[in-house]
């Protein structure tokens, strides 16, 4: 009796840890997007999008970040039930194509349903490896996953190799109270731009974005020119930061 009770104490302690703070990232990917599976129908009451301030803060961004480019092609990877396509609803312009990449089954069936993501695709995978090739996209944007994955720096180097370069990363980093039991999956604010420049990154900014959040841009750098042609192509897409 003596010892059951701190045993018992602790094991509870542990569980509410592992499952409630880190929502189950230490037990590998497999189990956390099985909790996404489990608890997708409360997804949407929990996070209570705010469809004006969602394109204001994401939508309007992403959208100049591919601005000038005829049939642009935009990845959001875990994308839960779609929250990139739903920020781009009602301003994305021409041919612009978004990519949904999202492991949980239950989350994305919620997501393919919503109407606002109506005409986007959606893909059943992992961010790591991701299911494309190298250089295949315009932008790609990641919101609240990098925390879940079982290497940040894996996932972050698959993120930079399906962009093309020249194209920009919109990426959250876990903060907040919650974020430090994170161990190795989360980084502290002023960490969080040389991780990304580490990865291969260029013009890397980190803003406060919500309690638990920040958001960075950062942009794949051009590879060295081949010939001056390139070179000069290279030079007249270089476009001004993403953002207004
Ligand atoms: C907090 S939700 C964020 C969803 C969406 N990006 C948003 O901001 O609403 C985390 C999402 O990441 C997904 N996820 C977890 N581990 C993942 C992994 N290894 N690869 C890709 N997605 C993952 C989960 O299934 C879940 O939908």
């Amino acid at each position: 009796m003596w010892i059951a009770l701190p045993i018992a104490l602790t094991l509870l302690g542990l569980a509410y840890w592992e499952l409630i703070v880190c929502e189950g990232a230490h037990l590998g990917k497999h189990f956390v997007v099985w909790l996404y599976d489990l608890t997708a129908t409360h997804y949407e009451r929990i996070k209570r999008f705010d469809p004006d301030w969602e394109r204001r803060t994401l939508g309007e961004s992403l959208l100049s970040s591919v601005s000038g480019l005829r049939d642009a092609r935009v990845l959001d990877v875990g994308a839960g039930t779609g929250r990139a396509a739903r920020s781009l609803h009602g301003v994305m312009r021409g041919e612009t194509s978004i990519v949904n990449v999202e492991p949980s089954w239950k989350m994305l069936s919620l997501g393919r349903q919503h109407p606002a993501t109506a005409g986007s695709t959606w893909v059943q995978a992992w961010a790591e490896p991701l299911p494309f090739a190298g250089a295949s996209f315009d932008a790609v944007v990641s919101l609240e996953v990098l925390e879940f994955t079982p290497d940040p720096h894996v996932m972050l180097a698959e993120l930079a190799r399906v962009l093309r370069p020249g194209a920009w990363l919109l990426i959250t980093n876990r903060i907040g109270s919650n974020a430090r039991w994170m161990f190795r999956r989360t980084f502290p604010r002023q960490a969080f731009a040389f991780v990304l420049e580490s990865a291969g990154f260029t013009e890397v900014e980190v803003f406060p974005w919500q309690i638990e959040y920040d958001l960075a841009w950062a942009r794949k750098p051009f590879t060295r020119p081949s010939s001056t042609r390139e070179a000069r192509l290279a030079n007249s897409t270089l476009q001004t930061r993403p953002r207004s």
